[in-house]
């Protein structure tokens, strides 16, 4: 299997199920080379938002980031490539959509996103993350192993 790449936890959050972004979204993700493991659906509920953002609970803006969060479906992936999380987390851009269309215009959020809550995309942010986050979306390890990427078969022209 893909045991020396990276892996990384992916969300495409309800602003971007609901614009109808899935697709493309997936798209971009195939054509940065990375290789996708697992996908599901989910809507989350609260306990499992407070989970997943823990690090933010008790912050002024948790509550409004929790209604967000639940407030329709959300697609999580698990993704596989060198470097995954720190690319996924450069190409999704600064936080706030603000600044990034400002700083990074090129990247999802700016392009995507709607303000400093609505902002498209998530991506885990470190190692510790990537294991606690995948913990409660594919218990902790998915069953799907690819064996071989994107990159080694070679891209279809599409
Ligand atoms: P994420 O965890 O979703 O990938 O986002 P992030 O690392 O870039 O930002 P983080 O600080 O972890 O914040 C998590 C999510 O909470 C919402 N947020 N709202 N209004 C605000 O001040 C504010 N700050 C953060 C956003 O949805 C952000 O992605
Ligand atoms: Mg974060």
């Amino acid at each position: 299997g893909l045991t020396m790449a990276e892996r990384t936890l992916v969300l495409i959050k309800p602003d971007g199920v609901q614009r109808g972004l899935v697709g493309h979204i997936v798209d971009r993700i195939e054509r940065k080379g990375y290789t996708l493991v697992a996908l599901q659906l989910r809507t989350l509920d609260a306990a499992t938002a407070q989970e997943h953002y823990g690090e933010h609970v008790g912050k002024p803006f948790f509550p409004n980031l929790q209604k967000f969060i639940t407030s329709d479906v959300v697609v999580g992936m698990e993704l596989v490539a060198d470097s995954a999380i720190d690319k996924w987390r450069s190409f999704i851009g600064p936080t706030n959509t603000q600044k990034a269309k400002t700083d990074a215009p090129e990247s999802l959020r700016a392009l995507f996103g709607t303000d400093g809550t609505m902002n498209a995309v998530h991506g885990s942010d470190s190692v510790g993350s990537v294991k606690r986050e995948l913990g409660f979306w594919f218990d902790g390890d998915s069953k799907s192993k690819p064996m071989k990427t994107t990159a080694q078969i070679g891209r279809a022209h599409v």
